[in-house]
């Protein structure tokens, strides 16, 4: 396969991706404070194999050498995402100089080695603090003290920092955190569900203003997981299905923070009231510089009539590829929502903000780690994003998930997604085929705008 690297722009960000609780470790360390994760991530049977974060790949020390591997990459970007229980340990109040310098220093390595960060304020690590004092997300209150934490750090960093996102995938933190019960804080209550959801997209709507005012030259977006989605069969029921599906998973994301309001439709199917006041649609519907969407997989779904809401039900198709997570393998996928965020939204910018895949790794005898299908998924996705953008995709960067293998939340250890195998016995890190791929297509890119200049 073909990636049609001539449809890129010359200064395409080639990036990674990573998130503080999935790879720092140090939990416990220069002043940082427990988050839901921690909490959760110990709770016995919450996690496969009781993993947690403790360690991870302990980024927090070998950041340096982490920066090496994406310079051995050949990206000229990085996803990375700041710990708010960091920074601010209590959720709101003293801010901790140690964990704001940890992020100062680490940009700064990034940009000694030309790789642009993109700093992600809100990847799910809520201080437990917020949690225990006003049940998280469920109250304004979060969405508030989101806002100053998101202050403090821009003005921190703004200086030298111009690519920012309030949140990461707030659908996880809604809908899988509160009403599926899979990720921290664990809850199955579909108002506490709804309501969370209406104050993330506060908190970015706050955020994003409180970004601007304190780093005037920042380019702020947010990061939503998307998926296409199919019925299962031309039935009305199952057609009406995946319209809610696409509600649930889609819409009730995009259509707030481009001005549009909640869906009613899905308002309606949730029957939940939301805690609404006025000019709070303005804040989340303010307009983005850019919009990152992270794409795994599709969905097929059929009506669940009885089903707690969206009364979907997932339907396993026979005979397609999957990956280690057994999510399918689509890559038209991503070029189909890519150029639905284009036609349909209006996206000015855009950037596929995370795209990887997890199969288990064999590492050799001689050390090295051959990954073909992981090879396979991230050519095959790099070329439908290629040919969304020759379509007009206004396409911008690619970072892929992952930089190394880490904490797969629920999924522990046992997932592996990195471009660079980790070895948690003894933190080694190596290049996998796959992050060796990922530099070849880089380098050819480089070579095309060269020859093209
Ligand atoms: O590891 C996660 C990441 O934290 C958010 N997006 C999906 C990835 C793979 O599941």
């Amino acid at each position: 396969m073909t990636i049609d690297l001539a449809a890129l722009p010359d200064d395409f960000l080639w990036g990674t991706a990573t998130s503080a609780y999935q790879i720092e470790g140090a939990v416990a360390e220069d002043g940082r404070a427990p988050s839901i994760w921690d909490t959760f991530s110990h709770t016995p049977g919450k996690i496969d194999n009781d993993d947690h974060g403790d360690v991870a790949c302990d980024h927090y020390h070998r950041w340096r050498e982490d920066i090496d591997l994406m310079r051995r990459l050949g990206t000229n970007a990085y996803r990375l995402s700041i710990a708010w229980p960091r920074v601010v340990p209590g959720g709101d109040g003293p801010v901790n100089a140690k964990g704001l310098a940890f992020y100062d220093e680490l940009i700064d390595g990034l940009l000694e080695a030309g790789i642009t960060p993109s700093v992600t304020l809100y990847h799910w690590d809520l201080p437990q603090a917020l949690q225990d004092r006003h049940a998280g997300w469920q109250s304004r209150a979060t969405a508030e003290h989101f806002a100053s934490y998101a202050s403090v750090v821009a003005e921190r960093l703004g200086d030298r920092v111009t690519h920012w996102a309030t949140l990461n995938e707030p659908l996880c933190s809604a809908w899988i955190g509160h009403l599926e019960g899979v990720m921290a804080p664990g809850l199955t209550d579909l108002t506490a569900a709804v309501r969370a959801s209406y104050h993330l997209l506060l908190a970015h709507g706050l955020g994003m203003r409180a970004i601007r005012a304190a780093a005037p030259n920042a380019q702020v977006g947010i990061v939503n997981n998307l998926s296409t989605i199919h019925a299962a069969s031309d039935r009305e029921e199952d057609l009406a299905a995946a319209r809610r599906m696409d509600g649930h998973t889609n819409r009730w994301w995009l259509d707030p923070v481009h001005g549009r309001g909640f869906p009613e439709d899905m308002r309606e199917v949730y029957g939940v009231e939301l805690p609404e006041r006025q000019g709070d649609m303005e804040l989340i519907g303010a307009e983005l510089d850019w919009l990152g969407l992270n794409y795994y997989f599709p969905q097929t779904v059929a009506d669940d009539p009885t089903g707690p809401a969206p009364r979907v039900r997932t339907v396993r198709r026979d005979g397609v590829p999957r990956t280690g997570m057994d999510w399918e393998v689509d890559a038209s996928g991503i070029e189909d929502l890519l150029l639905r965020l284009t036609d349909e939204y209006g996206a000015r910018k855009l950037y596929v903000t995370e795209n990887g895949s997890s199969f288990p790794d064999a590492v050799r005898p001689d050390g090295t780690i051959d990954d073909p299908e992981r090879q396979d998924y991230l050519v095959g996705h790099l070329a439908a994003c290629a040919s969304a953008a020759r379509k007009g995709a206004p396409l911008a960067g690619y970072f892929a998930w992952s930089l190394l293998d880490n904490f797969e939340w629920a999924y522990g250890y046992d997932k592996r997604f990195g471009l660079v195998h980790v070895d948690y016995a003894t933190q080694v890190r190596t290049i996998k085929g796959s992050g060796h791929r990922y530099a070849d297509i880089i380098r050819g890119h480089a070579d095309g705008a060269r020859r093209a200049a």
